[in-house]
């Protein structure tokens, strides 16, 4: 009897460490996005946002850039799962709902790659939630 209830508290305890695990529990470090969905979203990106944050991703005369050092330390901490609801709801400007969750993930894999956040064999899912289990870290952690 004493056995079993010790094992119960033990399967909860891991239970709740588990839950926590999984908020923003990986990094772009590990991997999120395919070679493929990063090629993709390269063409998607010279139609869709190029006009505005340039070529190069350096940002024009309004926008931001979306590589490079200034870029990344916006988003340094925050999850890909946040990068992808604020090009989700705000991209491009003047008609958001223009492109697929599918097709804004394949330009945040594009954004990744050209930030050279590793690939992966994994398709990138385009699901919010999932997307927010993996950190933005400007820099690999541990190094
Ligand atoms: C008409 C010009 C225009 C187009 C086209 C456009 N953007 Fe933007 N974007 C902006 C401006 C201006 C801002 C900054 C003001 C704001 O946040 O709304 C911005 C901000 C952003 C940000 C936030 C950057 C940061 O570090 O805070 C991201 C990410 C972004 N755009 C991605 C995209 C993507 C991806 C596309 C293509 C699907 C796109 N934008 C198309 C003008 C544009």
């Amino acid at each position: 009897m004493k056995i079993a209830i010790i094992t119960m508290l033990g399967v909860a305890a891991l239970g709740v460490y588990t839950l926590r695990a999984q908020d923003a529990s990986k990094s772009v470090w590990d991997g999120i996005y395919t070679d493929d969905q990063a090629k993709k979203g390269s063409a998607a990106y010279a139609e869709q946002c190029a006009s505005c944050h340039g070529d190069q991703l350096t940002g024009g005369e309004m926008a931001p850039p979306l590589a490079g050092g200034e870029f990344l330390s916006n988003w340094n901490g925050l999850s890909v799962g946040d990068l992808f609801e604020r090009i989700r709801t705000g991209m491009p400007p003047a008609n958001p709902g223009k492109l697929s969750r599918e097709a804004k993930a394949e330009i945040v894999a594009y954004l990744l790659a050209f930030n050279k956040f590793p690939s992966s064999s994994k398709d990138m899912p385009s699901n919010t939630e999932m997307l927010k289990q993996f950190r933005i870290d400007a820099q690999k952690p541990g190094k």
